[in-house]
């Protein structure tokens, strides 16, 4: 669904003339292998309708669009990195979605613009995990803050049984500039959980947190007990295969193989299922959360 949606988001801008990094993706690859089943289980249980008010934390992309354009909902996508705010405003224009109806702003999840009790949905699909320190913890209790009685939250964060950390150089994703500030601590080059904290060169920038794998207890400890929200379930996603070398599917997919993420998605990811212990290679969680 998504998919489509994205490639004629894509085609449509580049006949209007707009040729941008956004428009490109959409045209190569609207949805890759892991969004293709983030955003598909995030809008089955999102279950939003147009007199929805929906929170989208961390990267408008174009799940936010679609609900604002064809579910009708009142969307505001944020990011802390204002890379997008062009190009979103402008497919919402495109689309001839009321501005009224789709606000895109730069806004750090730690600390939202927003006052309790405001929205009816919310998600975040694959962000908390990027955020260093306990910003993941902030941001889950902002989320629990400004979601109304009875909202829905969704959000999805990588799994791994053991919790671990995996550190990059800064400018080998493009939010590290607002999000990270600190260096990798010196101990993560020691901790067998922690990977990459030191760069191999030493006129090479320090690396940075890039992102943790939760395990079970993290899920617990740092998001669903701090955002004050009630579990309404946990899924695992994960691949049917194991993995090869050590590393997942994902890994192998080139980024120009567009239209064959979709597929892929299907044949390579299991069946979410809502005990990791009964999956082959679980790496990823999505929790539905409701406020009470
Ligand atoms: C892997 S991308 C997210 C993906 C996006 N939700 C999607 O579906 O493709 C992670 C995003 O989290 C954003 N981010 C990082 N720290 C953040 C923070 N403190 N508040 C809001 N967004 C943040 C980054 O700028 C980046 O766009």
């Amino acid at each position: 669904m998504l998919y489509f949606y994205g490639l004629g988001v894509g085609l449509e801008s580049i006949a209007r003339g707009r040729f941008s990094r956004e428009t490109l993706k959409n045209v190569v690859v609207p949805e890759n292998y892991w969004r293709s089943l983030e955003n598909r289980l995030t809008y089955r249980e999102l279950n939003a309708s147009s007199s929805d008010t929906v929170l989208d934390l961390g990267s408008p992309k174009l799940l936010s669009l679609y609900l604002a354009d064809r579910v009708k909902a009142e969307v505001f996508s944020t990011d802390i990195e204002g890379y997008f705010l062009r190009d979103y405003t402008a497919f919402g224009r495109q689309k001839g979605v009321p501005e009224s109806r789709f606000h895109v702003l730069e806004a750090d999840g730690r600390k939202l613009p927003f006052p309790d009790n405001h929205f009816t949905r919310a998600y975040s699909i694959s962000v908390l995990e990027h955020i260093p320190g306990t910003g993941d913890t902030e941001c889950a209790r902002e989320i629990g803050r400004t979601l109304k009685s009875g909202g829905i939250c969704v959000i999805t964060v990588p799994f791994s049984p053991e919790s671990s950390e995996e550190y990059r150089k800064p400018s080998a994703f493009y939010w590290s500039g607002k999000s990270v500030k600190e260096p990798a601590p010196k101990s993560a080059n020691v901790s067998a959980n922690v990977s990459g904290g030191k760069s191999k060169n030493s006129d090479e920038p320090p690396r940075v947190f890039y992102q943790r794998r939760y395990s079970e207890s993290d899920l617990h400890d740092r998001i669903i007990v701090p955002s004050g929200l009630r579990l309404k379930k946990a899924e695992f996603m994960g691949d049917r295969v194991a993995r090869m070398n050590g590393k997942e599917i994902a890994y192998y997919l080139p980024r120009l193989a567009g239209p064959l993420h979709p597929i892929l998605s299907r044949m390579f990811h299991a069946t979410p299922s809502e005990s990791w212990k009964d999956m082959k290679n679980p790496l990823g969680a999505l929790l539905v959360l409701e406020k009470p």
